[in-house]
């Protein structure tokens, strides 16, 4: 069967993630999660202090871009970790908070670059899933199968808020709505690389779907691309 490139675009807390791991999964293919290469840059910028509610400190960002590695790795229950600089901070990377700072750094031209440069070779042999923003646009404009995921602000910020409770963390809904929507605004309207949906992309909308629904279309598609 010939090998693809996968690439998964849409809003925020869509199950963008969780369906493109499946598919991954499914199709003994290669799973990057280029939102967690942007969270990984935040949090390094954050834990250096170059982080204020109103400003990000680019020079410095800028001048240690390149000591931040990222890289990911299996867990014990087979899931994918995030490390950076060989440390895992595959919980850090996943509050709210960094989840916006992530949204920010994410707006930088030269960020952007970088991690754009990254992805690419991690797809150079194809077999790959990828999820993110703009992996349909940038950075595998020429990719066999493109999706682009969307749903309801309401219904998002409803699954990301339970997730949120499920992992133990305190979330007040009316909180990660405002989130959801705040990332939206920002994702949409920044000038680099601004999220949207590739002119080829297939929409999936899944205010009413559930997860098997959606992993089944995604399915259907891949299936359709590799016969
Ligand atoms: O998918 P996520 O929520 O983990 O992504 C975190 C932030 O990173 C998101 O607000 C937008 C940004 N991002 C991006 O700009 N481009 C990508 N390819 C992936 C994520």
């Amino acid at each position: 069967m010939k090998k693809i490139i996968v690439a998964i675009d849409g809003h925020s807390s869509t199950g963008k993630s969780t369906m493109a791991k499946a598919l991954a999964k499914y199709a003994g293919y290669i799973y990057v999660d280029t939102g967690a290469m942007y969270r990984a840059v935040a949090l390094f910028a954050e834990r250096n202090g170059w982080i204020t509610d109103t400003e990000i400190n680019e020079n410095e960002l800028k001048k240690h871009l390149g000591e931040i590695k990222i890289s990911f790795k299996p867990n014990d229950k087979g899931e994918q970790d995030t490390y950076l600089n060989g440390e895992n901070v595959e919980k850090e990377i996943r509050t709210l908070e960094i989840g916006n700072v992530a949204s920010r750094v994410s707006a930088i031209g030269f960020v952007r670059r970088e991690l754009v440069r990254q992805q690419q070779l991690m797809g150079i042999e194809k077999g790959i899933v990828m999820d993110g923003r703009d992996i349909g646009t940038v950075v595998f404009p020429n990719a066999e199968l493109k999706v682009f995921v969307t749903g309801s602000p309401e219904v998002r910020a409803r699954r990301r808020h339970l997730e949120l409770i499920e992992k133990g963390e305190e979330a007040d809904l009316e909180a990660v709505l405002a989130n959801v929507k705040e990332r939206d605004e920002r994702d949409s309207n920044r000038k680099e690389s601004p999220l949207r949906k590739a002119d080829d992309a297939i929409v999936i909308d899944n205010t009413h779907l559930n997860m098997e629904e959606q992993n089944e279309m995604l399915r259907t598609l891949f299936h359709e691309k590799t016969l």
